[in-house]
């Protein structure tokens, strides 16, 4: 007799259950066939102990595969409704990429010179932007009336000038007096990197080897070829018996490690008062394969840097004995050089803040 109100109370229990439409009706669920005092099965089991014995044997069996399969089924209605009740994930569709930034061309460009000159033996020096007239002109031997310090090739700072001491004047300090229009040292951005060999070697002596990556500043108009703000790479050997040989395998070899070994490069008789002799180096434009562009000026040549063998002067400003040490300094244009390498056609680009040109990168 109990054995069938189990059966019953089973399939009682599993058509209620697909009945129930919330947590509410889960809990009265429960009541109803678990509640300690009044619950259907509780009472059926609490009916056991007056049956005979082999028979609670076989009604307690039944009755507690029929607990088990009820709270199985609850269990897993409980599931489907912690499930429907949670907002729905769709785990395949694309997140949102955020969005991360990347080094500007001219400096990824900047840190591949810095690394070959680094494995070639070169420490890497910095100096400052604004520089004074003394360490970007004075000297370096470029003369009071040389055109790169007029008003027109370099920007000056509107500041109070520092004046000269009387012993920089008559050349106490220095082997040579500098000669300042004014009589005065006065602020500027720099031109180029070059002063900083002055510096680097104020806490240096030879033998020497070392590269200057750096920002400099012209008043400039520009073209495809010409900014007013762009960057240049230093170079400094300082030795004994250094020589032009050594400069122009140097550069060669830099020019093959970053350009490729069928890189061909010019080199071409020029004057920068700090070298003594000078060297202007020009590599085969790349945009156009030497046929002639705009960024070449139609001649299939990009002048790319200034070179030489330091001046005996710049030597003895830097306190080296020119009788006992040579040395040969180099400048290298870097935006000219990147645009090569990136295949840009307008050096200009680099500062336009467009990103569609720096996202290629
Ligand atoms: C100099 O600035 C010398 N200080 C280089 C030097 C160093 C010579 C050591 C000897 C010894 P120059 O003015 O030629 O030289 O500039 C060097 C390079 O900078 C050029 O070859 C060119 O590649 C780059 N350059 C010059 N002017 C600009 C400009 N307005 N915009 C972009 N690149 C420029």
């Amino acid at each position: 007799m109990l054995k069938d109100d189990l059966i019953k109370l089973k399939d009682a229990a599993l058509a209620d259950l697909k009945n129930i439409k919330d947590l509410k009706g889960l809990e009265d669920f429960g009541v109803k066939y678990f509640g300690r005092k009044d619950g259907e099965l509780t009472r059926i089991l609490r009916g056991l102990k007056d049956l005979a014995i082999e028979e609670r044997k076989v009604v307690g069996e039944l009755a507690n595969t029929i607990k088990r399969d009820i709270e199985t089924a609850l269990e897993e209605f409980r599931g489907r409704l912690a499930a429907e009740k949670a907002p729905a994930i769709d785990l395949t569709i694309s997140g949102i990429e955020p969005q991360t930034g990347h080094l500007h061309p001219i400096t990824q460009f900047m840190r591949k010179v810095t690394d070959i000159f680094v494995s070639m033996g070169f420490d890497v020096v910095d100096g400052p932007e604004v520089e004074t007239e003394k360490y970007n002109f004075d000297l370096l031997n470029i003369p009071a009336d040389h055109p790169a310090r007029d008003m027109w090739d370099t920007f000056y700072v509107k500041s109070q000038a520092l004046p000269l001491t009387k012993g920089e004047l008559e050349g106490v300090d220095h082997p040579q007096p500098l000669l300042s229009k004014e009589g005065s040292n006065r602020l500027l951005l720099r031109t180029h990197t070059s002063p900083v060999q002055i510096r680097a070697m104020e806490s240096r002596k030879p033998p020497v080897r070392l590269i200057v990556p750096g920002r400099v500043f012209r008043h400039e108009a520009t073209d495809a070829g010409h900014e007013t703000n762009f960057y240049q790479c230093e170079g400094l050997v300082i030795d004994e018996n250094v020589s032009m040989a050594n400069l122009i395998a140097t550069l060669d070899i830099f020019l093959k490690k970053i350009f490729g070994e069928k890189t061909e490069m010019r080199v071409r008789p020029s004057y920068f008062p700090f070298v003594e002799p000078g060297i202007e180096v020009d590599m085969s434009c790349l945009i156009c394969n030497g046929v002639g562009c705009s960024s070449c000026k139609k001649s299939g040549w990009v002048e790319v840097l200034g070179a030489g063998m330091v001046h005996p002067v710049v030597l003895k400003n830097m306190g080296v004995d020119p009788e006992k040490y040579t040395g040969f300094a180099f400048g290298l244009g870097i935006d000219r050089f990147a645009a090569l390498y990136y295949g840009i056609n307008d050096i200009r680009l680099s500062y336009s803040g467009d990103l569609r040109f720096i996202r290629q990168f």
